[in-house]
């Protein structure tokens, strides 16, 4: 049983944590993983040969550049490349090398919500491309796509790379799509990569390496409440489970005590129970089929333009333009 005592839950974070975890089933948000160390093992798994994602991404827009620069720039017209989540920007990267070689008249316009990342990001790339001209947006996407698309008559091709859409189930992918289609133009673009059903096998391993990367990072989370929140998670009575529904296309990652447990999370003033092999969800990977994409696109106000898909049809990337 927890007890609510006078602390204030004065962060988003703080709030988050404390209805997670005192919730049954219980749950805590993947976002929270991302700190430091979350960041450095997030670059590690993009490093293990079993997490396809990335490489497979990185393939189809080295493989498509020259089709993707004539695509978004339409007859030399200026436009404005938008990133939400750029991220260190090393798949943006293949595509801003070659538009800027191409000369095509663009802006690349990264959105975050961090400054700093944005701060590093326009940094590293005035050393890497000096002729590229990068003006980045700080702010939410929606906020920041709206102003824009108030502000500018150029077109807008905006980039969700990465299978980041796979973070919502459909229902708030469908209400997220939705949202961007309501600040594009009909000449606007939306260019989105969605990792694809495949043998279970495949998927399960990316998300359960044999080295443990994997573990470790949804781990994280526990390391981080403990440090942050003041809190006694005893990291190693925790598993890492996935699972991977192939009917659905979901994938699942769960943090699962190993025998009955209390934590005290000093922070929140509250103490948590855990059962033996209790569960706590942390992650959503949705993966998806051509008939639930065009589904999504058409539940949304889009539709597909175009589709571009790597060898093994493992991932796909695609264009879409508002529907009416
Ligand atoms: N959400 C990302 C993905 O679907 C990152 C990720 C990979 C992840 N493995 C994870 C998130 C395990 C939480 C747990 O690829």
């Amino acid at each position: 049983m927890h007890t609510k005592t006078a602390q204030k839950l004065d962060t988003t974070f703080k709030q988050e944590v404390y209805q997670g975890l005192t919730s049954y089933p219980k749950f805590l948000s993947s976002k929270y993983i991302y700190d430091k160390a979350g960041d450095k093992l997030f670059q590690d798994i993009m490093n293990m040969p079993e997490y396809y994602l990335t490489n497979t991404e990185f393939d189809i827009l080295e493989k498509h550049k020259d089709e993707l620069a004539a695509l978004f720039s339409n007859d030399s017209k200026p436009f404005h490349l938008i990133e939400m989540g750029a991220g260190d920007g090393k798949k943006t990267k293949i595509l801003l090398h070659h538009f800027t070689d191409q000369n095509l008249n663009f802006t690349f316009r990264p959105i975050d919500i961090s400054q700093n990342a944005l701060d590093s990001l326009e940094a590293n790339l005035k050393e890497e491309i000096p002729a590229l001209n990068t003006e980045s947006l700080q702010g939410t996407y929606f906020e920041t796509l709206r102003e824009l698309n108030f502000s500018t008559d150029e077109r807008k091709v905006i980039l969700f790379l990465g299978s980041n859409i796979g973070n919502l189930l459909h229902e708030k992918a469908i209400a997220f799509l939705s949202q961007i289609q309501e600040y594009m133009q009909p000449d606007d673009l939306l260019f989105i990569g969605f990792d694809q059903k495949k043998n279970p096998q495949t998927i399960l391993d990316a998300y359960n390496d044999e080295a443990g990367i994997t573990a470790n990072f949804n781990k994280n989370l526990l390391v981080r409440i403990n440090r942050e929140l003041k809190a006694n998670f005893e990291v190693d009575s925790f598993i890492h489970w996935e699972v991977y529904d192939p009917e659905s296309g979901t994938a699942k990652s769960y943090l699962v005590a190993k025998s009955p447990q209390k934590v005290h999370i000093k922070e929140l003033g509250l103490e948590i129970s855990f059962d033996a092999w209790e569960t706590v969800h942390t992650e959503i990977s949705q993966k998806y089929d051509a008939k639930t994409v065009h589904w999504l696109a058409e539940q949304s106000g889009l539709k597909v333009l175009e589709e571009f898909s790597d060898q093994k049809h493992y991932y796909k990337n695609y264009l879409f333009t508002k529907s009416a």
